[in-house]
Parts: C-alpha cells; structure tokens; sequence
C-alpha cells in the first residue's frame, strides 16, 4: 500500500495521549486511515455499523465512484465491457486482472465449457426439494454441497486447486441454476451443450426440451450475457463481503459461495430485482400508471415501510451505469421480440421518469440501480421472476471467486473478527430457579 504523504492524529479530550495514524493512498478513489494499531495503543475500538466508513481490504478488482456513477472492473468502464466483450473475456479479466487474447480466450472458453456437467448424484440432492421451493433456498443448498464432489481440490494454499475450484464453479453455476428451474416446473433436466457459448448454452439448458429442437436467438443470448456482464462483480458488497469473511476462516471456495448466494437472497441486495418486478405487477394490479401518485405517496410515508424497489444505492449517488446499459438492453429485447408496448416497461419508465422529478428522491440522491430494469428483460427472456436472483447469482459468482481468490493470495490475510461495543449486561450471579421473580 503506498503511503500518503499525510497522517491523521486522533486526539481524545480525555487526557489521553493522542496518536498518530498512518494514511495510505489508492490508485483512486478516497484514503484510508489505518487504524489497526488503534485498540492496542489506545484500548478503544471504531464503531461503524453497516462499514459506512470502513474499507475491510485492499482491492484490484473493481472501482465505483458513486458520485460520477462509475463502474470499472479492473481499470475498464462497465460501458465498454459491455459493448466489446463477451460474459467469459469479461470473467478473465476480473480472474487474471488483463484481457484475454485471442489464444488466451479460446482456451479459458473450451476450459469452462468443459467442465458444465455436474456429477450425475446432484439430482438427487435437487429431487429431495419440494417442487415449489425458492430457487435461492435449493442453490445455497446445492451449490454448498459441491464440496463433497471434489475433494480434490479443496486445497486453498494450492493456486492450483484454487483455479480448478474457480473452473468448476463458474462452469457448473448455469446448469445448477437451469436445474432449479426445470425442476420447479416438472420438466426433464436439460444437459449442457459445450458447442454453445456460456450465455447460449444456459439458455439451452433453461429453455429446451427432450420433445423437440430449440434454437437460440442471438439477441435475446447477447441480452442475457449482459445482464451477466453487469452483474459480475461490484466491490465490496454484503455478499462479496460474505464471502470473504467466509474465506477468512480457510472454508473451502464452494462453501464460501454457498454464503454469498445466501446473503444475496435479501431482498435489500440481489434480491431487489425479484422484488422491483412484484412491485410493478402490484401497482399494475392496482391501477397502473394513474396509480404511481399513490404509490409513491406510501414510499415517501415513513409510517409504510414501502420502498421503491430498484431504486437507491449505498454507493451511488447518481445514476447506476449498470441501469443505463439495462434499460437500453430492454429496448432491445422488447423490440426484438414485437414487445415495444409492453406495458409494465411503460410502468417503469413511468415510475421512474415521476421518482427522478420527486424532491422525496433528488433530495436523497436516490436514483434507479440495475435492478430496475433488469427484472423487464429477464421476465421478456422467459425467465421467471423467482429466477431472477439465481441469475444474479450464477453472474456474481465470477466476481466472488476473484475477490476470494485475491484475499487468500494477500499477505495481510487475517480472519475477519470485528469487535463490538457491548451494552448488555455487566457481570451478575445466577440466581437459583426457585428464588426468581419474574
Ligand atoms: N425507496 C424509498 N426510500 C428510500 C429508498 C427506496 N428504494 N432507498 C433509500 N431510501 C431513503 C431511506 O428511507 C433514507 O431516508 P431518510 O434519510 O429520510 O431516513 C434515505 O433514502 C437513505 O437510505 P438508507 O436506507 O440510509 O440507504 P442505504 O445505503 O442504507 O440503503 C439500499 C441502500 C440499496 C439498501 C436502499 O436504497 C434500498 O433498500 N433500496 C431498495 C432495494 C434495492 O433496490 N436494492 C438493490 C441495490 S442494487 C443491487 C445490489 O447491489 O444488490
């Protein structure tokens, strides 16, 4: 870490001695004050509840400036990853920290594409779920109990294994993933295809069936592989750091993602998409666009606890890039597939355009996050809405692997352990059960 050319001085008006605290730099984006030494000089701990202002680790992977409404994986915007690069070249970049070359890509393609299948015994584990069950509850399930398949390469101080694990994940989270689906609704599971590409092979395995020949469209694929490129990594989320408070503790890489999914299941994080489409049918239900005026009148109220779904973000402060490039590829899809008058894209816009002008909203800097958009294009692609986070998740898993991959590899690796302030009760004797009063 570079150090900056500047200290912070912590002074208490306890009449304790102050203490100087080392200030590191990154490439960009704000300083960090270290304050490891802090409770060891000083006898004090930080308290910073929901890490408003606490970078748990150094990071190469990916940048947000929240105010400009930026997003780099590795240095590049979002934008144009989006416009010149497949799904997997984008999950090499975020793996290996550069852009594939050609070489480089066929082999990481014909890697991961052979490595799609699951062990024949994962039915089982999918056959002992109720029907109905929420495809998150079956994948945090599903995805944790890779790690009684392969022993293998559970060895995290081996690079080795830990590139095999990463192999194996992102090639097996899409056929995980269609499994869940064509078991909730009672069809055959479809084996994956290795000529397809990543995107249009999980189409395949969602959408096929053994009765008749499915053919992919191309639009629709690449739509598919850009929700995937949006969703791939975003720093140090509550489920990115999940997974590596997870991994802090050596637990094995199948584990740890297993502990994202669960984490991402919430509907304040990837689960907001599942949410904002149920939103949209509600309102719809209720009225549809005459009915934004009431509706946004309960988000403002704090006695409702309703909020507008797909919308805000702890980070941003402006608009999300990831629900610029979705509401475009919403266009898209809905115009490829004679659905320009969809009227829950009408709603959206809707909703959005009144949210943008409200003082409620502009005053708090609330803006549309991927969210909002992204729930439109899946449920267009045939995707249904229980999905939606399962499809966040097969997505994210690239950029959890990355930032897993990274903390192990980092010297300064530690278990995370935060401390806490306690406000319970001080020490005090048991009273025996009979001399208790209530
Ligand atoms: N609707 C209405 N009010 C909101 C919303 C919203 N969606 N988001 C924030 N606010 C209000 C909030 O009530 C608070 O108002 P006040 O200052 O009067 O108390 C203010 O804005 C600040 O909000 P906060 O809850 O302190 O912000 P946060 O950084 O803790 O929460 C968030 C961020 C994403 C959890 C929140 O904006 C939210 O719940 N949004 C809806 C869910 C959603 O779309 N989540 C997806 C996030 S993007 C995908 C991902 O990363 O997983």
């Amino acid at each position: 870490m570079t150090p900056a050319d500047y200290k912070a001085t912590l002074s208490f008006t306890n009449g304790a001695k102050s203490l100087d605290l080392p200030v590191y730099k990154g490439t960009i984006g704000p300083d960090v004050v270290d304050i490891r030494k802090l409770y060891n000089e000083t006898g004090v701990f930080t308290y910073d509840p929901g890490f408003m202002s606490t970078a748990a680790c150094n990071s190469t992977i990916t940048y947000i400036d929240g105010d400009k409404g930026e997003l780099l994986y590795r240095g590049y915007p979002i934008e144009q990853l989006a416009q010149n690069c497949d799904f997997l070249e984008t999950a090499y970049l975020l793996l290996n920290g550069e852009l594939p070359t050609t070489p480089q890509l066929k082999e990481f393609d014909h890697t991961v594409m052979h490595h799609t299948m699951v062990h024949e015994q994962m039915q089982f584990f999918y056959r002992g779920f109720r029907r109905d069950a929420h495809p998150m509850a079956v994948l945090v399930g599903v995805v944790g109990a890779l790690s009684s398949f392969y022993h293998d390469s559970l060895d995290i101080n081996d690079p080795h294994h830990r590139e095999v694990s990463a192999i194996r994940l992102i090639a097996k989270l899409p056929t995980l993933v269609a499994m869940a689906h064509k078991y909730n609704v009672g069809q055959p599971f479809i084996y994956p295809r290795n000529d397809l590409s990543y995107s249009a092979n999980f189409m395949h395995m969602m959408f096929a069936t053994p009765a008749e020949p499915y053919k992919t469209n191309d639009v629709l694929v690449r739509a598919l592989d850009r929700i995937l490129i949006l969703h791939a990594d975003h720093e140090q989320n509550a489920s990115t750091s999940t997974v590596r408070l997870a991994g802090s503790s050596g637990a094995n890489p199948f584990a740890c993602i297993a502990a994202g999914i669960a984490c991402l299941w919430g509907p304040a994080h990837g689960g907001a998409n599942e949410a904002a489409l149920n939103m949209l049918y509600d309102i719809q239900k209720h009225g549809g666009v005459e009915k934004i005026g009431e509706f946004i009148t309960k988000v403002k109220d704090k006695n409702s606890s309703v909020k507008l779904m797909g919308f805000g973000h702890r980070v941003y402060k402006n608009y999300d890039p990831r629900a610029k490039l979705m509401r475009e590829t919403c266009h898209e899809v809905l115009g490829e597939l004679g659905l320009h008058d969809d009227p829950l894209f009408k709603l959206a816009m809707a909703l959005e355009k009144i949210a943008l002008e409200d003082d409620y909203f502009v005053s708090r800097k609330l803006y549309p996050n991927v969210d909002f958009y992204s729930g439109i294009v899946q449920k267009a692609l045939g995707i249904p809405v229980s999905l939606f986070t399962g499809i966040f998740a097969l997505a994210r898993t690239v950029g959890w692997i990355a930032q897993w991959n990274e903390m192990i590899s980092d010297p300064e690796q530690k278990i995370g352990r935060p401390r806490q302030l306690f406000v319970g009760s001080p020490v005090r004797d048991v009273v025996p059960i009979a001399k208790r009063s209530a």
